[in-house]
């Protein structure tokens, strides 16, 4: 097994620009930035050693370190795009500005909204193209460890108490190891695989990174 550590990406490391000073960018990317890869790789390593059975929705090592790890996964993501959307002013290619026109009435439509989701948002606004509907969507979100970006779900359990505690009441464990578990099916699994070419895509990145 090999233990995935992210990386700092220099090379993403953008240039001052009008409106955009080097001490701000320098501040954003070798200190912030920089920082989320550093507690991430951290958490990694710790997350090896953990206690996995003393897991605990109200408190647990395990709990712990896989909540910091999501909020610094996501922030590196939506960093390491964020350095590459401000790569200077263009067009968007023609089938982007297409389905936005498409989904918003015009490019401006979409630009003002976007606009609005930013202003409204205590972290992050984020254009999205949804992979269930083909449709664009503007994502309000507020912090890095709301949701995962950029990932395929494979395997989804719902953990609200709604899912399980007419059958099971308090005993969450129950729900686990007999309600869901045992009924687990890959089929979802397969449909994405059948939809999105992820073993192809994960070969090339691998060697990338190798
Ligand atoms: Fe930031």
């Amino acid at each position: 097994m090999i233990q995935f550590q992210a990386q700092f990406k220099t090379n993403l490391k953008p240039k001052p620009m009008p409106g955009l000073s080097d001490r701000q960018l320098t501040d954003h990317f070798d200190v912030k930035y920089k920082g989320y890869i550093t507690k991430f790789n951290e958490i990694q390593n710790k997350l090896k050693e953990i206690d996995k059975q003393k897991a605990n929705p109200n408190y647990s090592g395990v709990r712990e370190l896989l909540v910091e790890r999501l909020y610094c996964h996501n922030s590196i993501k939506l960093h390491e795009a964020y350095w590459q959307c401000l790569a200077g002013p263009g067009d968007p290619p023609d089938f982007i500005k297409q389905v936005l026109t498409e989904d918003f009435g015009s490019y401006d439509n979409w630009k003002e909204e976007f606009k609005a989701c930013g202003l409204s948002a205590r972290g992050w606004s984020v254009c999205g193209f949804d992979l269930d509907s083909g449709r664009i969507f503007n994502i309000l979100t507020d912090t890095h460890s709301i949701g995962a970006w950029n990932m395929i779900p494979l395997m989804i359990m719902d953990m609200y108490e709604h899912a399980y505690y007419i059958d099971y009441g308090a005993s969450v464990k129950s729900y686990v190891e007999e309600g869901f578990l045992p009924n687990m099916s890959w089929n979802y699994a397969a449909k994405m695989i059948e939809r999105y070419p992820l073993s192809q895509y994960r070969t090339s990145l691998l060697k990338k990174a190798a």
